[in-house]
């Protein structure tokens, strides 16, 4: 086995939307053809909108499939009360999909989208109990060798740098839901600044921690912090022995994105991983 993702996030179909960045992006994505797109939420600026769903949709047309895509705090209605607290994700619904937990299966490797953005909250998301039991159900129904890939709007570690804390409100939960369900790799977006972690940075009494890899904006004007009026998107390579990921950032100078990072982990598959903790601490 050997897959090919492609992770763009924060698309933001609206006012901040730049269509020169979004149509470089529809072009470089199809010159990869990769296996999967996947799309980590806030597709557009003010849900509200009918416009903004029906720009989005014809954007998305233009970019490769199969993609896999999770609603994002930008998708609940702002203004009416009535349909934030009631019908949140009515329009998410009625325009992109109906499935809240898609699933996209190739031999090995198993992708699955959950929801973090609920009515009542602004900003911040969280995994309701409903959601993390649905991420354990469907993560139960494969074997230990797949390698198991979550997505999700909210990231579930800070981001460092960052003004304020933009991590779902129940990280602790998540983070531990993850590890339990054997999730090698999360991949989220929200906070606007590309970032690659580990749950283990902030819990060591993880099993095996779970790599936390977040794309900034891909087509908007509101990149934050280093990405200031930036745009970035991941790849991720997946085989047998690693899991490698470049992040891509928008390069004025050059005029497309170009990897300006990669990080390289090995598969659980590959044996590394499953020495015991002592057996890997090098004696002083
Ligand atoms: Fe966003
Ligand atoms: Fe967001």
């Amino acid at each position: 086995m050997r897959y090919r993702l492609m992770h763009i996030s924060d698309l933001h179909a609206g006012p901040p939307f730049n269509p020169r960045i979004a149509e470089l992006v529809a072009q470089q994505a199809h010159d990869m053809q990769p296996d999967l797109l996947v799309i980590s939420g806030d597709l557009v600026q003010r849900a509200d909108f009918a416009r903004q769903w029906r720009a989005i949709t014809a954007y998305l047309a233009t970019l490769p499939q199969p993609q896999l895509i999770v609603p994002g705090n930008h998708d609940v209605p702002l203004f009416n009360p009535v349909n934030r607290l009631f019908f949140s994700l009515s329009r998410y619904r009625r325009y992109i999909s109906t499935n809240i937990n898609p699933v996209f299966e190739l031999p090995g490797l198993a992708v699955v989208g959950g929801n973090t953005a609920h009515g009542l909250t602004v900003d911040g998301g969280y995994l309701s109990r409903e959601q993390q039991a649905a991420f354990e159900h469907i993560f139960a129904g494969f074997d230990q060798d797949t390698c198991k890939v979550a997505v999700m709007h909210h990231p579930p570690l800070e981001t460092p740098g960052d003004r304020r804390n933009r991590a779902i409100t129940n990280a602790n939960a998540a983070i531990q839901m993850l590890d339990r369900c054997d999730v090698e790799l999360v991949l989220c977006g929200h906070v606007h600044i590309s970032y690659i972690g580990n749950t283990l940075d902030v819990r060591n009494d993880l099993r095996r921690g779970t790599i936390v890899c977040q794309s900034g904006t891909t087509t908007s004007r509101r990149g934050h912090g280093r990405e200031r009026g930036l745009n970035s998107f991941n790849v991720i390579e997946i085989d047998r022995r690693t899991i490698r990921i470049l992040q891509n950032l928008y390069q004025p100078n050059v005029g497309r994105f170009v990897p300006v990072a990669e990080h390289v982990y090995p598969r659980r598959t590959s044996g590394v991983d499953e020495l015991p903790a002592a057996e890997r601490v090098l004696e002083p």
